[in-house]
């Protein structure tokens, strides 16, 4: 199993029975999950995607990424949630957290804000430079990317014409539905598919993860085979002899302990937007009906120097989940210094990841020791067939994590509250009565607290 658990320090957290007692909840969602019999089964797309994929649209993503490569400087993908985490987090952990500055073209999200600021920069980057835009939207009607989409459409036909602009906007949305997909049909864009069984958190393996993803030069086919190993490897029920079970099952033990806040460790810059996309992935399918781990990451050492006291000293209500790479593509080799005016010498001849793992390994003891249990999870290394891998591992513990704690992990009912509040405020057609009692209750409650 390429993503290996090491449990060993979880002692004097959780005994050596206890995994036993969830082996059924497990087991049974399992069974609710590959018979399609548990809650949001219509979801379930993602299951098998690694093996049953659209290969006619596969190739058409590489066509469509090398073309983008080619005739662009500047690539800008719109899109909000599921629909932009996946993508910027792979390929900022395959080609690091400074890919703009380093790789062509340059890749900047959009869509995915109301900052007007922000909106406002993306835009001065496309000035006088060749762009293409990716816009990623399964309803095709959420607000912050289809803002975006206005702006940037209107920029590309005013510079490129609407024979230019067809051939260089590319949407990734509905197989037939929607306002994005009449749109597309309307202005002959390129258009690929999110499967209808497939929500937008799990989908970074779809078009919407692997046109950005391929834009950037990452190895797609890669990607999908990790997947796939992981597919065919974490399908067996037994928690005992599938590390992806027995973290869902162990994360359930430590929340039921209360310890609600699990916070996903990595020790690479480059894991930053992982982490969020790890957050929303189980931040939104957990946290439902009163109940749900809350989802927080770090990165080490960086973040030792910021949350590192609240772990090690502060309530006992987190448990970290840390991820070990065990090799690196990318070492860096310390010399000896003549001077040691720093009297770093003691650490001449190392490699810096030597360095890194006596981190990880004393921080391990240190906050285990604070009362803080861990969750080791070992990959090979940051690659794209062991990243395939790891995405397919997350992805089917929050499934797996969401039925053991009995909700749906598919559906994200709360996300349309401030959604329906801003619309009615905006005045859109069809809010009006709630749009004068929500103004009320505002001016209610700025009296109540400023009198
Ligand atoms: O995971 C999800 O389902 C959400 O985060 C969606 O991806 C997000 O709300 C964007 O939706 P859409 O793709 O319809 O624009």
């Amino acid at each position: 199993m390429a993503v290996k658990l090491n449990s060993a320090y979880l002692k004097g957290f959780i005994n050596e029975g206890e995994l036993s007692h969830v082996a059924g909840a497990c087991r049974a969602a399992h069974d609710a999950l590959h018979n399609g019999t548990g809650a949001g089964s219509d979801f379930l797309g993602w299951l098998n995607l690694p093996s049953d994929y659209d290969k006619e649209e596969f190739a058409r993503i590489k066509t469509a990424a090398e073309k983008i490569r080619k005739n662009s400087e500047v690539a800008v993908v719109l899109g909000i949630g599921g629909s932009y985490l996946g993508a910027r987090a792979v390929i900022e952990a395959l080609k690091g957290s400074l890919y703009n500055s380093r790789f062509k073209p340059e890749i900047y999200f959009a869509g995915n804000s109301i900052s007007p600021a922000y909106m406002n920069e993306i835009l001065s980057l496309t000035e006088d430079r060749d762009f293409s835009v990716v816009v990623v939207s399964k309803s095709g009607t959420t607000t912050e990317t289809a803002l975006a989409f206005r702006v940037f459409k209107e920029l590309a036909e005013k510079r490129y014409g609407s024979d230019g602009a067809r051939e260089r906007i590319y949407a990734v949305t509905d197989k037939e539905r929607g306002t994005l997909k009449g749109l597309s049909g309307k202005k002959g864009y390129e258009t690929f598919v999110i499967p209808d069984d497939v929500g937008g958190r799990y989908s970074v393996l779809t078009a919407v993860g692997l046109l950005p993803i391929a834009v950037a030069g990452c190895d797609i086919g890669a990607i999908m085979a990790g997947a796939e190993e992981a597919r065919r490897e974490l399908s067996e029920p037994d928690l005992n002899k599938n590390d992806c079970y027995k973290y869902a099952a162990l994360r359930n033990i430590l929340a039921r302990k209360g310890f609600n806040i699990e916070m996903l460790v990595a020790y690479e810059n480059s894991f930053t937007m992982m982490n969020e996309w790890f957050k929303q992935l189980f931040g939104e399918s957990e946290g439902k009906d009163g109940k749900g781990l809350f989802p927080s990451s770090a990165v080490f050492s960086t973040d030792l120097h910021s949350l590192g006291q609240y772990i090690q000293d502060g309530s006992n209500i987190i448990f970290e989940t840390v991820l070990r790479f065990k090799e690196t593509d990318s070492d860096f080799f310390l010399k000896d210094d003549a001077e040691n005016a720093d009297g770093l010498n003691f650490l001449s001849g190392r490699n810096m990841s030597e360095i890194r793992e006596k981190a990880f390994q004393g921080t391990l003891l240190a906050h285990t020791e604070g009362k803080t249990p861990n969750i080791v999870l070992e990959s090979p290394k940051l690659c794209d067939f062991e990243l395939g891998y790891l995405l397919y591992f997350f992805e089917k513990a929050c499934a797996v994590s969401g039925y053991i704690l009995g909700v749906n992990p598919f559906d994200q009912p709360g996300v349309e509250a401030y959604k329906k509040n801003m619309f009615a405020l905006l005045g859109k057609p069809g809010y009006e009565a709630e749009k004068s009692a929500l103004e009320a209750k505002l001016a209610d409650t700025e009296v109540n607290a400023h009198g």
